[in-house]
């Protein structure tokens, strides 16, 4: 849940810096990032991937959607995996942060014409493609710029994943991919191997997100194995590549626990190896792209407690609502998908007796809450600093400016140093907008 520099118990700190001097130098609402422990998560599933199928091993794509800015691209680079990135932005941002273009990945259910000259012309290493009319237009640029373009063929594969129905991706009715059962993928595969601009070189297939059931990676894996000795039997040669997707569950509460890179692995290897056995296949190479795994423990939020409101509700209980300086503007979570967090006090200890609270923000919205339901010690204060921890996947990412609230900066600690990675958006930011 924590990141692993952070020490809770008396007051928070991260690699030894206190919460209040980060509060204090950066401000608040802020994410705090812990910069090693990002490192050692990325390389973790790295190791695990490599370990688990050797001379198979494709390419760990780390998610960009979950949260990218230049200097963690830079991080990649230097880590040495690959990058998902999903639209011109996560692309721009990529290639500013220096990662080879061979290594970038470029997903999307709609690309733009300029999304793809762009990915083509720089020559990304792999383009998954989602939809008919996307074989063509990726054929056409490719053929503009005299090259042959890899490309994989995003595929669901008809599976209910165990998650939020808004962020499962692999069932019959989503917008993602061709569906497999109904021969759709059969049809593109024939459609792309018209193309001498394109080479196909496997099949993608992701999900959904924060899943914690094996069985469900497995079976995926399954059915597009399966589809890869289709292949095998109708054109009488191998597809040497298989992505596999990210969706690795993490802890958001005490008492939870994410997903562990190595035993993960080691079971989609087994799997992957007895399929590929039974189908007389060579085993692909596989790669995964995971995202939240790799930065949703990283950071937490620090919030400053504004105002502490005891409410009494009908049934004569009270509610405390204990309002912070964000809410939903930086973690749209809650209020999308019902996603549970932590609170803490991080400024000092306290022994007070605790009291049912509601962790709200500072929104024009009912809806605006953190954490609906925690237990919170009952001599909380305005000037108190709370940290939701596991806030670094999707929520800087999916942070907005609703009510004209300047979205927070990402500051990095690393061996007892913090330092702004992404800065604090300003009024005159947002002011800079209007015509
Ligand atoms: N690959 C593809 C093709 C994806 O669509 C996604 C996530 C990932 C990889 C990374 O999944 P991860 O390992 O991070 O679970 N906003 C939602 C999550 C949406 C995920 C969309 N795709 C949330 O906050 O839970």
């Amino acid at each position: 849940m924590w990141s692993s520099h952070v020490k809770t118990g008396a007051e928070l700190t991260i690699s030894s810096i206190p919460a209040t001097a980060l509060a204090k130098e950066f401000g608040t609402p802020a994410f705090i990032m812990d910069e090693a422990d990002f490192r050692e998560r990325a390389s973790a599933w790295n190791t695990a991937l490599a370990y688990a199928f050797g001379s198979n091993t494709g390419t760990v794509y780390y998610a960009a959607k979950a949260f990218i800015c230049v200097e963690v691209a830079r991080w990649i680079k230097d880590i040495g995996i690959g990058i998902d990135v999903c639209t011109g932005g996560e692309l721009a941002v990529a290639l500013k942060g220096g990662i080879d273009p061979a290594k970038i990945e470029v997903h999307g259910n709609n690309k733009s014409l300029a999304e793809i000259e762009k990915a083509v012309s720089v020559g990304v290493g792999t383009i998954v493609i989602d939809s008919l009319y996307e074989i063509e237009r990726v054929a056409a640029a490719a053929t503009k710029h005299g090259v042959v373009q890899k490309v994989l063929l995003r595929l669901t594969p008809g599976i209910e994943a165990h998650t939020h129905e808004s962020i499962a991706t692999a069932h019959e009715d989503v917008k993602f991919g061709f569906s497999i059962a109904s021969g759709a993928a059969w049809s593109a595969i024939a459609q792309v191997r018209t193309h001498a601009s394109l080479e196909l070189r496997g099949f993608h297939a992701h999900i959904g997100s924060q899943i914690f059931e094996n069985d469900s990676f497995e079976i995926s894996a399954q059915r597009l194995i399966e589809l890869l000795a289709k292949y095998r039997d109708e054109y009488s040669t191998e597809l040497p590549e298989l992505d596999l997707g990210g969706g690795y569950g993490i802890a958001y509460l005490p008492g939870e626990n994410s997903l562990d890179p190595a035993s993960t692995m080691k079971d989609l290897a087994k799997v992957v190896t007895a399929q590929c056995a039974a189908h007389k296949l060579a085993i692909p190479r596989i790669s995964i792209e995971p995202g939240r795994a790799i930065v949703g423990p990283t950071m937490f939020t620090l919030y400053e407690v504004g105002t502490v409101k005891d409410v009494t509700l009908e049934n004569g209980a009270i509610r405390r609502y204990v309002s912070v300086d964000g809410g939903m503007s930086d973690n749209l979570r809650p209020a999308l998908y019902d996603a549970q967090y932590f609170a803490a006090l991080a400024n000092r200890t306290s022994s007070a007796p605790k009291v049912s609270s509601r962790i709200v923000g500072k929104h024009c919205e009912t809806g605006d809450i953190v954490i609906r339901e925690i237990d919170l010690e009952n001599d909380i204060v305005p000037g108190d600093l709370l940290a939701t921890p596991a806030t670094g996947a999707y929520g800087r990412s999916m942070a907005t400016n609703y009510n004209h609230v300047p979205r927070p900066p990402v500051v990095a600690v690393k061996d007892g140093k913090a330092r702004v990675i992404l800065r604090r958006e300003t009024e005159a930011d947002l002011l800079g907008l209007d015509i």
